[in-house]
């Protein structure tokens, strides 16, 4: 098959693949715990349904706007005074199918060929192949110091003159962690002066724990016209739970917005109208339910924690947020793909490689799932990696016995 060098060039994305590969052992009747997953669990808010059935009972679903609707728009600037203490202009919004469009149509309306986009490692997945996308060069930057939490010498030890952007996500998928203000202040400072565009993956802005508020950047960005070269991030995904609706956005200065918004109205047209009614009805509507999934976030990542430190050999760094946890598993293999297959082949367990976030050696163990799969998961993890585990394990009525 004669297939394009940029289609060569890029991996599956492995969490997808796993989902996938879940669905299918569940449907042969397999115990499978998930706990690979990038979703939380809880209902789309009420208000999220509601506002779809006036539209879907009047039966006229038609085309929207390539940027998003004027309503849309609406709630996109509500949303951005309430959370973040500026008024933006529709013209500095464009709404797209999932925060993942509005990054992908960014770096396709900023990246030549050859140019390079910095991110810290661990990074999402679909950084470095969003950036293969536009054949432009990913570079991740692990942070020296073998922490979660990069410094500013970091990232400018790596910029170069091919260096065109620089994403930060905070906090962070896979690692849970929320960077500093200080670093957050720096990052922005520092994009200015060097004339480079930011990223800001705000995405799980508010799952954030330990009374910790949701950090906000626009805090340390006075001119956010014409001349920022700041990308601004988010979505209804994680923190409304609907992921399914595929609604995020980006805000920046209009000029861009404007080329964004052409390469998004021949890709895929504005993001579908039902999708961006619910999204209204949640940014509009009865926030509590964000205040409920976060809380149980927490409770869930410190049953987690507690279940993971009665477990030797592992090295595990507390989360500030989000719902994954980013553990190393070095001791019992620095092979995290063969980890992550032993643990799906041996009891059933769902976990993602650290491979694929940039950091081999870890497992990031989701806990947006339920406390029950939280403490099985682990219990049957643990059986499989402790040599002093008994030799059966029960998984209901199956009986597993220790052949390796
Ligand atoms: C860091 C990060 N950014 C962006 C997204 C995209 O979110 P969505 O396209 O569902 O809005 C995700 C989803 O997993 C994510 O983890």
């Amino acid at each position: 098959m004669s297939i394009s060098q940029i289609a060569r060039s890029l991996a599956p994305s492995t969490t997808l693949k796993l989902n996938e590969k879940a669905t299918i052992l569940r449907q042969k009747g397999d115990p499978v715990i998930h706990l690979g997953g990038g979703e939380p669990k809880s209902k789309a808010p009420f208000d999220a349904i509601l506002a779809t059935t006036g539209l879907l009972d009047s039966g006229e679903i038609r085309y929207s706007p390539p940027d998003g609707t004027v309503a849309m728009k609406k709630a996109i600037i509500r949303y951005t005074e309430e959370h973040y203490n500026r008024l933006v202009e529709p013209r500095q919004i464009i709404a797209s199918n999932g925060a993942k469009q509005s990054i992908m149509v960014a770096l396709q309306a900023i990246i030549n060929p050859h140019e390079e986009v910095i991110f810290p490692a661990p990074y999402w997945v679909s950084y470095p192949d969003m950036v293969k996308l536009c054949q432009g060069v990913p570079r991740p930057v692990l942070p020296e110091d073998g922490t979660f939490y990069p410094k500013i010498s970091d990232i400018e030890e790596n910029v170069g003159s091919y260096t065109k952007a620089i994403i930060i996500n905070s906090p962070n998928n896979p690692t849970g962690a929320a960077y500093s203000e200080e670093f957050i202040a720096d990052i922005i400072n520092f994009c200015k002066k060097r004339d480079l565009y930011l990223i800001m993956d705000d995405i799980y802005n508010r799952l954030v724990f330990d009374n910790r508020k949701p950090s906000n950047c626009l805090n340390f960005v006075k001119d956010f016209g014409d001349n920022s070269k700041l990308i601004l991030t988010n979505g209804v995904s994680k923190q409304y739970a609907m992921t399914g609706f595929r609604i995020g956005w980006a805000i920046g200065n209009k000029n861009l917005i404007e080329v964004m918004t052409t390469i998004q109205s021949h890709q895929t047209s504005g993001p579908p109208t039902i999708s961006q009614n619910a999204a209204i009805g949640a940014i509009n509507g009865v926030q509590s339910s964000v205040e409920n999934l976060r809380v149980a976030l927490e409770n869930r990542r410190n049953i987690m924690l507690d279940n993971l430190n009665s477990f030797d050999g592992l090295k595990v760094t507390k989360p500030d947020g989000t719902f994954y946890c980013f553990v190393d598993f070095s001791h019992y293999n620095p092979n995290s793909v063969e980890l992550a297959e032993l643990l799906l082949d041996k009891v059933q367990v769902i976990t993602v490689p650290g491979l694929a976030f940039g950091l081999d050696g870890y497992l990031r163990l989701s806990f947006c799932g339920s406390v029950n799969d939280i403490r099985e998961g682990i219990e049957r993890i643990q059986w499989v990696l402790d040599p002093d585990a008994p030799n059966e394990l029960y998984i209901g009525e199956r009986k597993l016995v220790r052949d390796w």
